[in-house]
């Protein structure tokens, strides 16, 4: 059983990955959710983790509230891309159960503390909440199993040309992340925009009872689905990767987040011409978009039984 603590901004891709997450429950075991203001504000992001939790029959898992915004800049948020809710056309029953108490900054040093080497991060908002947990308690870089991330890319933008959304969100939060010791798995723009919602992925999506009537409508409203592209559910990438890392090509590099650029804040300059011992990071390249949607499908069709 691998244990994560997801550290999210939902969103519709993010929701997307905590139902692969749930899906999975029979090789992840999900020790909290944390929620970071993103896509949209903080307390929606918080609302829907929690609208989540129960739609997704999470059971106990904690959802701790964090940031609500960039340790330095201007607040980014993209409601273009996932509506003004977060969640597109998607409306969950209203949960029953409040936020944990606390902060998520304090939940996440606490939860790794408490279970050395056992905890992979899996980050797939802007990284302030991780940035701030590294800066009160820089041990839980040793103490993390692995960080994997959703964000950033060696070859293009999307809120910008140069830069990825989660990067450009908080730039100086991505670049303490990215300098804090330990070897972050990146999964950028490069490979998780092949994991897209083509029609042949959302036809696999439609006979899923309950559970379809969150991934059909999100996809719809995400992008326009046709036989040849869709929609990339981007973050479900991040949970993709520690349930099989075999999916992805990686290689070992070093990537630095540009805070001062007029035209480039948020990229993420990434030089694969190192030596291994050098890196920090390491990038994944090609994605194997079949066996991709074999593992996603498969832990959709496992929930869908759950919940009916
Ligand atoms: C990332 O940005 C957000 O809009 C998505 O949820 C994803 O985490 C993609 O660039
Ligand atoms: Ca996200």
């Amino acid at each position: 059983m691998k244990k994560v603590l997801i550290d999210c901004d939902p969103g519709i891709d993010d929701s997307l990955a905590l139902a692969l997450a749930a899906g999975s429950s029979d090789s992840l075991d999900i020790v909290g959710v944390t929620t970071v203001g993103g896509n949209v504000d903080l307390e929606l992001t918080t609302a829907n983790a929690l609208a989540l939790r129960e739609f997704l029959q999470l059971g106990d898992v904690p959802v701790t509230p964090g940031s609500a915004g960039a340790l330095l800049h201007r607040t980014v948020r993209a409601t273009a891309v996932h509506g003004s809710t977060g969640l597109g056309d998607v409306v969950l029953p209203q949960p029953g159960r409040g936020p944990s108490e606390g902060h998520a900054v304090d939940f996440i040093v606490r939860t790794l503390e408490a279970a050395p080497g056992e905890i992979t991060l899996v980050a797939v908002g802007p990284l302030t909440n991780i940035a701030l947990a590294v800066r009160r308690e820089p041990r839980i870089v040793e103490w993390a199993r692995d960080l994997v991330i959703m964000g950033g890319s060696y070859t293009r933008g999307n809120h910008n040309p140069a830069a990825e959304f989660n990067m450009l969100a908080d730039p100086e939060a991505a670049a303490i992340v990215f300098e804090a010791g330990w070897t972050v798995k990146m999964l950028g723009l490069d490979v998780t925009l092949t994991a897209s919602v083509t029609s042949g992925v959302l036809e696999r999506m439609r006979p899923l009872g309950r559970l379809s009537g969150l991934l059909v409508p999100a996809a719809q409203f995400y992008g326009v689905v046709t036989d040849e592209s869709g929609p990339a559910i981007h973050d479900a990438c991040a949970v993709a990767y520690v349930l099989d890392p075999g999916l992805f090509t990686c290689v070992p590099a070093v990537v630095n987040v540009e805070t001062a650029g007029q035209h480039t804040r948020g990229m993420t300059v990434t030089d694969f011409k190192i030596s291994d011992r050098d890196a920090n990071a390491l990038v994944a390249t090609s994605l194997d978009v079949p066996a991709f949607w074999d593992l996603v499908i498969g832990s959709y069709e496992k929930l869908a039984t759950r919940l009916g």
